[in-house]
């Protein structure tokens, strides 16, 4: 099968988005409704891919141009979908075989489906192999006209339908196969004399049909997944179709989703058997979650690696982190960029991580703020600590060494460095470094005058 390149047609000015952000840049379960089209153009085989850009170009431009055996075209004026195609056609390097032509706002669409479309054009060698379904409201759609042998004639669009035309239920799905020496040959001869004064690519049916040349259309198994996303109503509705595939995948690799309806998912994230989510946790990015973790209620997890039975408590928030296996976090912790957590590191309650390194068995359980930190093993880090990280213009590190004792209400005045084996009295600001094995305190002294409350209520 010679299928080498697709068009991915995006320049309509999706005007229903109500939006400065071009139609198919708006996300539905983590990626760009287009990088779902371009996704299943990849899975189909197709190796050169033309993206359509014209409304917004420069945003999809930004946001594609540098995927590889990508290329954008620009169609400057919206003319049609035969004129995007024409737009398309002069960046595109092959010259034969076959195409596929798609839609950037598609996303439900499979590479399973293309591939069927793909493999049956080969098959039957027609010029062009229309993607077709049976809707139930058909409204709006071009219609499938066929003759009584059930060959396909023509494709008629809503506005220059006739009411018996209208009545038809197949209707066409924008996605095509076609012969990439016919479509060349042709694409110039198409008109714009109908109701929308648009050059149609779909009038690219009925002159093969003339010329004698089969067109067919094959019916998508599932109505849904044709379903383009014109507004906002539209793009929630195919999120949450997607997140119903995404989870259902989840769940039949032995993953426990405790309400998968309330269970958020993002297309590139993968977790590990006889892990548990709870209702309400947002799985996003390139975030790999190992095997027998547990997630509760309102977790949310960015492009982290997460190591095997880890529990992540309520309401804790991580971005950009590694955790080994058996850490512990939360509930209501944040770990942000750059935080590595090794085995059996517990981060507590209300405990931010920036740029921090523990060691195994270390722990932060109570209220502290780690930033710009190398901590060692079997450190305990009491309630309360904080780095002091920024002078106000410039970060600075702070050391700790294994075994390390920090009392709770300790302030380390970075950079400072504390040797392994110390311990750091509680209420001490640390403002030199500390050797290891050494006791470390500051604090002012305490004096007890007695009787003084006493005094005062008689004086009162
Ligand atoms: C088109 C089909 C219709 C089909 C429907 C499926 C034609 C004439 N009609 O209709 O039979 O049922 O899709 O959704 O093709 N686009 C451009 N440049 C343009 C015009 C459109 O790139 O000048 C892109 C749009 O961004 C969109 C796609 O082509 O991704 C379809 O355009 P749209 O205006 O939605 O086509 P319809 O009129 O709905
Ligand atoms: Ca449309």
């Amino acid at each position: 099968m010679s299928l080498a390149s697709a068009l991915i047609l995006a320049a309509g000015k999706g005007t229903r988005m109500k939006s400065t952000v071009a139609k198919v840049l708006h996300e539905a379960a983590g990626r760009p409704l287009l990088a779902w089209s371009l996704a299943a153009a990849r899975e189909a085989g197709a190796a050169e891919i033309t993206i359509v850009a014209g409304h917004q170009a420069e945003q999809v431009r930004q946001r594609f141009a540098a995927e590889t055996g990508v290329s954008i075209a620009l169609q400057e004026e919206q003319l049609g979908t035969g004129h995007a195609v024409a737009c398309a056609l002069p960046s595109l390097r092959s010259q034969s075989g076959s195409v596929l032509i798609l839609c950037g706002d598609t996303p439900l669409l499979t590479g399973a489906t293309l591939q069927r479309l793909a493999a049956s054009h080969a098959a039957s060698g027609a010029a062009v192999t229309i993607l077709t379904a049976r809707m139930p409201d058909p409204y709006g759609y071009g219609r499938i006209v066929r003759d009584s042998r059930d060959q396909v004639l023509r494709i008629v669009e809503q506005k220059d339908a006739s009411p018996a035309e209208q009545a038809l239920d197949e209707v066409n799905s924008g996605i095509y196969c076609m012969d990439l020496a016919f479509l060349r040959s042709h694409i110039d001869r198409l008109g714009s004399n109908n109701a929308q004064n648009e050059y149609y690519l779909t009038d690219l049916v009925a002159m093969a049909v003339a010329e004698g040349l089969p067109c067919h259309g094959i019916v998508a198994d599932d109505h849904r997944e044709i379903m383009g996303v014109n507004d906002r109503a539209q793009l929630a509705e195919a999120a949450t179709l997607l997140r119903e595939r995404i989870n259902r995948r989840l769940m039949l690799a032995g993953v426990t989703l405790i309400d998968p309806l309330q269970t958020y998912v993002d297309a590139g994230v993968t977790v590990g058997n006889d892990t548990v989510i709870w209702p309400g946790c947002v799985l996003r990015g390139r975030t790999i979650i190992g095997q027998g973790c547990l997630l509760e209620s309102n977790v949310q997890v960015t492009d982290c690696r997460i190591g095997d039975r880890v529990h992540l408590k309520n309401g804790s928030i991580l971005e950009d982190s590694s955790l080994a296996a058996d850490v512990a976090v939360g509930p209501m912790a944040h770990l942000r960029p750059g935080t590595v957590l090794a085995e059996r590191v517990k981060i507590g309650n209300f405990v931010e991580t920036k740029k921090a390194v523990l060691g195994e068995g270390s722990k932060a359980s109570h209220l502290t703020y780690l930033g710009d930190a190398e901590i060692g093993s079997e450190v305990n880090i009491g309630c309360g600590t904080i780095t002091c990280n920024y002078d106000g213009t410039r970060k600075h590190r702070t050391v700790i060494g294994d075994r390390v004792f920090v009392g709770s209400d300790v302030q380390l005045v970075a950079p400072v460095t504390v040797g392994s084996g110390a311990l750091i009295a509680a209420g001490t600001t640390v403002t030199r470094d500390v050797p290891p094995d050494s006791l470390a305190i500051s604090r002012t002294p305490q004096t007890n005058k007695e009787g003084w409350c006493l005094k005062k209520r008689t004086d009162d």
